[in-house]
């Protein structure tokens, strides 16, 4: 018997008229220039998808991913287990995330790109809980910005589960049945 169920937080039509307006952001800032996009495995899925088709000026796009979680508590380490195949050297990188939670994995990620030789590294995140981070990582685009719920949907799972529903829901427990 499941001790959980989901609560609409934010429905499918308000994920497409949000995106319209985040396209319109990411247009604007990067309309002199071009950028490689990143996606981080593998959350940002159909957030990804969809937005790139909206965009202008991206010039290739890959993906990496990298692992924090363990159910819904992180373990503060994080291990890469794919690599961008493309270069990202003196590029403007973009890299697209499903959650900004406490920040732990994108600072990775960061560093990763920085590393690499990465020109700019600039966040685009589909939610943001800042209530939960743990360093000074901020997002330069973003969907929502959302309290300190634990959220399914649009690519963002419970171990695994829950990544293909179209709307998000913030995965409520049943302490009676816990
Ligand atoms: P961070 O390193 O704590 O910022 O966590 C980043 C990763 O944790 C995200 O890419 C998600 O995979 C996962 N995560 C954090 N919060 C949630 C949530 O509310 N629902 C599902 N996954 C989450
Ligand atoms: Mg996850």
């Amino acid at each position: 018997m499941d001790s959980f169920h989901l609560k609409e937080l934010i429905s499918q039509k308000g994920i497409e008229e949000r995106l319209l307006s985040l396209a319109n952001e990411i247009n604007e800032f990067f309309k002199n220039e071009s950028f490689i996009a990143i996606g981080v495995l593998k959350g940002a899925l159909f957030f990804m998808a969809d937005l790139l088709r909206m965009i202008e000026n991206c010039e290739a796009y890959d993906f990496i991913q990298a692992k924090s979680y363990l159910g819904i508590e992180t373990s503060g380490k994080i291990e890469i287990l794919k690599e961008p195949n493309i270069s990202i050297k003196d590029k403007n990188v973009l890299v697209i995330e499903d959650i900004l939670d406490t920040g732990i994995t994108a600072n990775a990620i960061k560093n990763y790109l920085i590393e690499r030789g990465a020109k700019n590294v600039y966040f685009c995140t589909f939610l943001d809980k800042p209530s939960r981070r743990v360093n000074f990582i901020k997002p330069d685009f973003c969907g929502y910005t959302i309290d300190n719920y634990f959220v399914v949907g649009y690519g963002l799972d419970y171990n695994e589960k829950f990544r293909e529903k179209r709307g998000i829901y913030i995965l409520e427990f049943d302490v009676t049945k816990l």
